[in-house]
């Protein structure tokens, strides 16, 4: 009987692999046996989770792009593909946001901007794998998304609604892909502590944990858990769901 949950010999492709819950998963993958492409835009940090997969025994490359740009992420890809001639999962951590003004002061560009980062930087990488996907006849996309997107309870009016697209793009994508053996799923995560939530100061971060059931904060590696799941072959029966990992946040 094929194995449910290795994922030994395949290739890994992370966006925004250099930090938080994206760094967490090519961390995972790589202990699992995967070769994990690490893309993000600062070097030295996609060579330090680099390092730090290779020193454990794993496989694994940094390759610069800005997730936004057509033209970087084509050469990312090919990159990847001239290198090891595959791509089995696709992980799509790169967005975020970085204000959040009131709906009078969000600007017609600020709105593109955001709806590049976390809208366009996911569909860009995804046309340009899926073809290769497809010829293999297997492959497991995860897109994050926020718990902002499902209740637009943090962020901006930008975020929230690009979140809500993320989902929107996973659901069609995964009709679409299903004939090819290719699920697409997102993850909705509730406030984890990244580096870029580390930013926060402490006392803003223990009212915020306070009011989360769980009493606290997620850790990346528990997105990473939910991520690895969805980028198993024993996921195969789940496609255009969303998961919500937010300690109990937001239920339904
Ligand atoms: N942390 C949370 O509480 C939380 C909650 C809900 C959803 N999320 C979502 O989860 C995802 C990951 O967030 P995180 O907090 O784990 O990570 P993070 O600390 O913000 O780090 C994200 C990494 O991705 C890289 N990156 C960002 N935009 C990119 C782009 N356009 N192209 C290439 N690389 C890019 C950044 O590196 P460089 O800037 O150096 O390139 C950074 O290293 C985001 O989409 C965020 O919206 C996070």
């Amino acid at each position: 009987m094929e194995s449910l949950t290795s994922i030994e010999g395949q290739v890994a492709v992370v966006t925004g692999g250099t930090a938080g819950m994206g760094e967490a998963a090519c961390i995972r993958f790589g202990a699992a046996g995967a070769k994990v492409a690490v893309i993000g835009r600062t070097p030295e940090k996609g060579n330090a989770v680099v390092k730090k997969i290779i020193d454990a025994g794993g496989e694994a490359m940094f390759v610069k792009a800005e997730c936004a740009d057509e033209g970087e992420v084509k050469a990312a890809t090919k990159t990847i593909l001239d290198t090891w001639g595959r791509a089995d999962i696709l992980v799509n951590t790169a967005g975020g946001f970085f204000d959040a003004p009131p709906l009078e002061d969000v600007t017609i560009d600020g709105m593109r901007e955001n709806y590049d980062w976390n809208v366009i930087a996911k569909f860009l990488i995804t046309r340009e794998l899926v073809p290769t996907m497809k010829a293999q006849n297997y492959g497991r996309i995860v897109n994050i998304s926020s718990v902002a997107g499902r209740t637009a309870s943090a962020g901006s009016i930008e975020y929230s609604t690009n979140e809500a697209a993320i989902v929107g793009m996973t659901r069609r994508l995964a009709r679409e892909l299903a004939p090819f053996g290719i699920t697409v799923n997102a993850i909705a995560p509730g406030l984890v502590l990244t580096p870029r939530v580390l930013r926060h100061p402490p006392e803003v971060l223990e009212t915020r944990a306070k009011a989360i059931p769980v009493g606290r904060l997620g850790k990346a590696e528990e997105l990473a858990h939910g991520i690895w799941y969805l980028c198993t072959p024993g996921s195969a029966f789940m496609t255009g769901a969303v998961m919500d990992i937010n300690g109990g946040a937001w239920t339904g």
